[in-house]
């Protein structure tokens, strides 16, 4: 039966299907690139790309910064297909679109999965520059109905009250610092918790003065919807932060956030978070 989202199962595994008779490359870990960070995309060997237009039933992109390739390769030998370019809820696709890359990913026979995202800071401690180990989230929409959940729930891809206690890996968590200590990053790494807003719009600052009061470290407008599809059909799920600028928590203060100053400090930390994403996926076990 058809899904409330327009893609059922079959055409799910009509799009996996199709991706798996175009190219040899059977990824186990799938890489989602948030604003500004799709270099780790290019980072891969022996590629096989694929425009999303010419993917059959894929959503396209429409931002810039955010290019729309799915690349196929190796990453230190480790297969991996990456989303170069990601869907969110502001550029006004239904939320089931956004997450449908997922599912693709779980047909394909991916067991982990990896997500940046640039994001703004709101524990007082972080710098521009930091990058955060997600802990945990808060997922706003999902408060206010809009779950990518739901609508009728099939169970070949999972339950239909499926757990988020547990929706961020701590094993990998604890890689991550392991590697990032040993890369030598420990200064600018952190651990906590990732706040999703719908978009486009930024915070105001009797918003990011509540969402910090909430426990929210940080702020954006992507990664949980797919978090929460991902962990529904069973893949591991780890996800960095990359904190592009401070959220204007006072009146007094002169700046204000916007997406150039996001892609610019993209561009400064997004080397060092290639290589810890790289380093750590070497290190993933798989079965
Ligand atoms: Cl300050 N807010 C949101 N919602 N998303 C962001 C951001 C801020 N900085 C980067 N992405």
């Amino acid at each position: 039966p058809e899904s409330s989202s327009g893609y059922s199962y079959g055409d799910c595994q009509a799009t996996a299907d199709w991706l798996l008779s175009q190219t040899a490359v059977r990824p186990l870990v799938g890489i989602v690139c948030g604003s500004g960070l799709g270099g780790l995309a290019n980072a891969l060997k022996d590629q096989v790309a694929f425009n999303y237009k010419d993917i059959p039933n894929f959503p396209q992109s429409t931002v810039h910064g955010h290019a729309g390739r799915l690349v196929f390769g190796t990453l230190k030998g480790r297969s991996c297909v990456c989303m170069q370019g990601r869907f969110h809820l502001y550029e006004g696709y239904p939320i089931q679109k956004i997450t449908m890359p997922m599912r693709i990913f779980k047909l394909l026979g991916v067991e982990t999965v990896i997500l940046t995202n640039a994001a703004g800071g709101l524990n007082q401690d972080y710098k521009v520059g930091d990058i955060m180990i997600i802990r945990d989230h808060l997922n706003m929409p999902g408060f206010a109905g809009n779950n990518p959940l739901a609508g009728p729930n099939d169970e070949r891809f999972g339950v239909r009250f499926p757990c988020m206690s547990d929706a961020y890996d701590r094993e990998l968590q604890q890689l991550a610092l392991d590697v990032g200590s040993e890369l030598g990053y420990s200064d600018f790494l952190r651990e906590g918790v990732y706040c999703v807003l719908g978009g486009p719009s930024f915070e105001t600052i009797a918003e990011c003065r509540m969402l910090h009061k909430l426990g929210a470290d940080a702020v954006g407008m992507s990664t949980v919807h797919e978090v929460i599809v991902a962990r529904h059909c069973g893949m591991r799920v780890f996800a960095l932060s990359l904190i592009t600028n401070k959220a204007v928590m006072d009146y007094d203060s002169e700046e204000k956030a916007n997406h150039e100053e996001v892609l610019q400090t993209g561009k400064q930390r997004a080397e060092q978070l290639e290589r810890l994403v790289s380093t750590l996926i070497t290190r993933i076990e798989h079965n």
